[in-house]
């Protein structure tokens, strides 16, 4: 049994968690320490976040006479990995990583990093020592897994080799902006591994994974490889490759662009979707236990209803993709908090006692009413006729919003643009953002959290790209527009999303934009 197998066995989850203990399985830190170990004259490696050593292990059988540093932080495990390493090459740290070790250098670097977020990791000075050995601005979002990434590239040595198992997450999103960019200017960077395993391959962590492979010698190509289960590791000379030379990668943009086929190429006539729709997050509040209300707190403080703000407070208030005025109503009627505290400008003693009550509470010392004036305004949103949800593994959720009213960030607003030259038919938009073909095409610009789970922020929206059926023929958007019309009446009067419906919207799509000259 693996040391690693064991150790799982008996440590509790909690304690692993907090240092983000999850092991890189065997065939993966074979495949690592393969490519480190070709053609190479390696003395001496490097392992930051040891654990127990499983690529110090594998290492030792190619080369015994290799010297390997190792680090962890966590004493239960660094006692069993000093076990496991006596009399051998091995000098095991009982020390962060991140703040020691920064003069000397290697010949190799292998590191499952942990994943954790900078607020649980206890200081931010790493953060400006980084900056200023390395020269790279990062933001307070930067998960601690990059960091070691960029303190582990400034200690390898010239013709030395590294490689990581990072989760993708930086490849698609703003922390990693400064992350790749460095990365495009150091020049070492050669492989990208893409996994994208119907299972997760860290046991319970929730992440997509990379494998980085970083070399210290001239070469100014990029190759990103897709692979979707384990045993193309075995083949992977094989496997099909996509290289670019450094200029022609952005790090400005989502590097899935480069990696994953793009569901957009499939047809043809597509606009961005900020040409006829522009999307902003949701009211933050900032204090939500404060300022959401519902009937019998209205009635406890004495708040009369035309102080209070509708809005929509929770995702799971919403059911169909419609939501009516007959829906708010129910909503009212089950006590659902669907209210927000709307004091301003309000002259009435009841008004002006829950503000006291606020001040008591210390309300006004939150993060964000703090910045707010009065501290209890908030935000200037016009309700959106159109919505949509945040988080989703099913696609994308997107209602229309006819009982008109705002909704907290649990979605976002989608309000349609100013357009002298094209008039936006806001039914047949919504017909069409129901469709499968629109969710794959918005697809192309999630970020992606691991099992399955997508996120997609407002300007990931407005990024995106959907297929112009403002210019179709007018026969063919009253298609389109009665089919809307018949899906609408099943849901409203019947509660039923009618598929067949939806899939009848879809093939006119198919019909009319798939682009027969795409491969
Ligand atoms: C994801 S595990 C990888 C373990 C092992 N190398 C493997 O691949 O199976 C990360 C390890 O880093 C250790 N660790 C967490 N924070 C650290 C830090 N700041 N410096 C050094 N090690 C750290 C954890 O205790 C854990 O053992």
């Amino acid at each position: 049994m693996l040391a690693e197998e064991k150790y799982i066995q008996k440590i509790d989850i909690k304690h692993r968690k907090k240092f983000a203990q999850f092991f890189t399985p065997l065939p993966i830190a074979e495949f690592m320490v393969n490519w480190i170990f070709k053609d190479n004259n390696i003395k001496t490696l490097l392992e930051p976040a040891f654990g127990l050593g499983i690529f110090s292990r594998l290492a030792l059988d190619k080369n015994k006479n290799i010297k390997i540093k190792g680090f962890d932080v966590d004493k239960t495990i660094y006692s069993k990995a000093s076990d496991n390493f006596q009399n051998s090459n091995v000098d095991l740290y009982l020390e962060d990583y991140l703040y020691n070790d920064w003069n000397n250098k290697y010949d190799a670097i292998i590191c499952n990093p942990p994943y954790l977020k900078f607020h649980d990791y206890k200081n931010l000075e790493t953060l400006t020592e980084i900056k200023k050995k390395l020269g790279v601005n990062l933001s307070g979002f930067t998960n601690i897994y990059t960091l070691f990434l960029l303190k582990s590239i400034y200690q390898l040595n010239q013709n030395g080799k590294m490689a990581y198992i990072v989760p993708s997450e930086f490849l698609n999103s703003n922390y990693g902006k400064n992350i790749k960019k460095y990365l495009l200017k150091s020049q070492l960077l050669k492989e990208i591994i893409i996994f994208d395993f119907k299972e997760n391959i860290f046991d319970k962590a929730i992440t997509t994974s990379a494998i980085l492979f970083l070399e210290k010698t001239q070469s100014n190509t990029l190759n990103f490889t897709n692979i979707d289960n384990i045993f193309q590791l075995n083949n992977f000379d094989n496997v099909k490759k996509k290289s670019y030379s450094y200029a022609n990668i952005d790090y400005n943009i989502k590097w899935k662009k480069y990696y994953q086929k793009q569901n957009s190429l499939k047809y043809k006539n597509l606009i961005p979707f900020n040409s006829v729709a522009k999307v902003k997050r949701g009211i933050a509040t900032g204090a939500n236990e404060y300022f959401v209300f519902n009937i019998e707190k209205a009635k406890k403080y004495n708040i009369d209803i035309k102080y209070l703000l509708p809005c929509i407070t929770a995702s799971k208030d919403i059911l169909l993709p419609i939501f009516t005025n007959n829906d708010f109503n129910n909503l009212i009627k089950k006590n659902k908090n669907v209210f927000l505290f709307n004091g301003v400008n309000k002259q009435n003693n009841h008004i002006k006692d829950y503000v006291r009550y606020g001040e008591e509470q210390n309300i006004h010392q939150r993060h964000l009413t703090s910045k707010r004036k009065p501290w209890y305004k908030i935000e200037n949103r016009l309700p959106a006729p159109i919505l949509v949800g945040v988080f989703n593994r099913k696609g994308l959720k997107f209602i229309r919003n006819e009982a008109n009213i705002t909704t907290l960030t649990t979605f976002h607003c989608i309000y349609l643009t100013e357009n002298l030259f094209q008039n936006i038919d806001i039914d047949l938009l919504f017909a069409y953002l129901l469709t499968d073909t629109a969710k794959e095409i918005f697809n192309d610009d999630s970020r992606e959290y691991g099992n399955g789970l997508k996120k997609f922020e407002p300007n990931d929206l407005n990024n995106a790209k959907i297929l112009n059926i403002f210019d179709l023929d007018v026969s063919i958007k009253k298609k389109i527009l009665n089919l809307y019309n018949q899906y609408k009446d099943e849901v409203v009067n019947n509660k039923i999303e009618s598929q067949a419906l939806l899939h009848e919207i879809d093939t006119i799509l198919q019909n009319n934009f798939s682009d027969v000259n795409s491969s």
